[in-house]
């Protein structure tokens, strides 16, 4: 058979950017499991515009996240980031990496499932411990015990967490084998969908 007679393939990227239409897609899950990281390097595939939730908030504040939490609180930090994750699901699609804590908060749920396709990054605790202690700059695990802490918070969050459209293990394997799963489980889910979509289509269509 010549190449020519060979049906047309689109790409995985193709695909996923037709079948998200207006739509971004949000990163989820717990301080450390590579939402940055990952969702940068899946922007990049995509050729979308990647933004970090926290970055915004620092911007939009014109402080660091540790000076809002210490100058107006946790309870001020989570109005300004509903807010800003807001305002960011308003725009062109995007990759979104949002702060852990976003996603707890009901009305923010609600607009990343109105207007995006959730993927939740999801990682063992000893995983989470191993890439928190690199940095000093979460307020939130400033205490006595973060080990204690980041038990406490999985405990609460990943009930969560779980209603994220998508769930990818987040683990100590090549960066881009987790960003290829993003990919692929997220192709998957996007051709389901119109899978799904496809009989009321039809029956739309005929009447
Ligand atoms: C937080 C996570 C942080 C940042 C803030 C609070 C949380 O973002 O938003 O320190 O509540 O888990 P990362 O998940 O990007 O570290």
């Amino acid at each position: 058979m010549s190449d020519a007679a060979l049906p047309i393939q689109a790409s995985p990227e193709a695909d996923i950017l037709s079948a998200l239409g207006a739509r971004s897609i949000v990163l989820v899950g717990m301080m450390g499991v590579g939402k940055s990281t990952i969702g940068r390097r899946m922007a990049a595939r995509l050729k979308l515009p990647f933004v970090d939730a926290d970055t915004e908030i620092e911007a939009a504040a014109g402080m660091t996240i540790p000076e809002i939490f210490e100058r107006h609180g946790e309870a001020h930090f989570r109005d300004g980031e509903a807010r800003v994750i807001a305002r960011l699901l308003d725009g062109e699609p995007i990759v979104l990496a949002t702060g852990g804590g976003a996603f707890m908060r009901e009305e923010t749920r609600n607009r990343i499932a109105a207007k995006a396709v959730s993927i939740w990054l999801k990682a063992d605790p000893d995983v989470i411990m191993r890439r928190v202690r690199r940095r000093a700059d979460r307020p939130l695990l400033q205490t006595a015990d973060p080990e204690g802490t980041v038990t406490r918070l999985l405990t609460e969050r990943e009930p969560i967490y779980r209603h994220a459209d998508l769930t990818i293990a987040s683990r100590d394997v090549p960066h881009d084998k987790i960003v290829e799963e993003c990919i692929e489980t997220l192709r998957a889910h996007l051709r389901g969908e119109q899978a799904a979509q496809s009989p009321a289509d039809v029956a739309s269509a005929v009447r």
